[in-house]
């Protein structure tokens, strides 16, 4: 490796070792390395990538998904497609047990067609990280899959048009958890009138499923020196992973 491509490197890791301590980390669920125990490949690759429910995917759920994929990325149910580059559906491991859903794409995600790559996405990778997950063995969605002008909060019409794209994609995950990130997201599920102070942090029910309102990761980059902030969200991070260990 090159110089620089090695001070990149520990700067990425100091910078996600800061974020850990900022989060409150006491913990990490990366695996345990006993000498020589494992290949290094497997050694370094998260302890629950392939953290997936049942068995393998049917030929008919295959089919399923391109379905409903090719149906996304064509979408012509409200105005937010005339705005868009793509479509951005979600992306990860489509036997995941756990899902995170956040509200709509934003500039990177259209350019991309890729949920959370971002500046917030950045920080929802390393949220996942320090859960001992990486990004390909969870699901990560929006409720809305085409990005509104100028970012701006999706109308309700825009909700309801889409709603049908989420409802399939946790039909077909059936997750054990759902993390709903922001307000929108956790409206989707929960259609409550409290805050997301007082709504994050306890589980409530979607169709049977665990859903966790937390802050969404641009609450955390918009309020970047507020530990309190990454904590909570931490806090309920580690409520999911007790969840998914009972
Ligand atoms: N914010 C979201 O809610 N979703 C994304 O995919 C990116 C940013
Ligand atoms: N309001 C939101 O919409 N999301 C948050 O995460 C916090 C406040």
């Amino acid at each position: 490796m090159s110089e620089k491509g090695r001070a990149e490197k520990l700067q990425e890791l100091k910078t996600q070792l800061e974020f850990y301590r900022d989060l409150g980390v006491d913990f990490l669920v990366s695996p345990r390395k006993p000498k020589g125990a494992r290949p290094a490949a497997e050694a370094e690759a998260p302890l629950l990538l392939s953290y997936g429910s049942g068995s393998g995917p049917s030929a008919a759920n295959q089919e399923e998904w391109e379905r409903l994929i090719r149906r996304i990325m064509t979408c012509q149910a409200c105005p937010l497609f005339k705005g868009r580059k793509q479509a951005v559906p979600g992306e990860g491991n489509r036997r995941a047990q756990l899902m995170f859903v956040g509200e709509a794409p934003g500039r990177d995600e259209d350019l991309q067609g890729k949920p959370f790559v971002g500046r917030a996405g950045q920080l929802l990778t390393r949220i996942i990280q320090a859960m001992g997950f990486s990004r390909e063995g969870v699901y990560i969605a929006n409720v809305i899959k085409c990005r509104p002008p100028e970012n701006r909060t999706p109308k309700p019409e825009e909700i309801k048009a889409c709603s049908p794209f989420l409802l399939r994609q946790i039909e077909l995950i059936h997750p054990r958890v759902i993390v709903a990130l922001g307000k929108v997201a956790t409206d989707f599920f929960l259609q409550s009138p409290k805050s997301m102070s007082d709504l994050r942090g306890h589980f409530d029910q979607f169709q049977g499923i665990p859903v966790m309102p937390t802050f969404h990761p641009s609450y955390l980059v918009r309020n970047e020196g507020n530990k309190e902030i990454k904590k909570m969200v931490w806090e309920d991070m580690k409520k999911v992973l007790e969840l998914l260990k009972s």
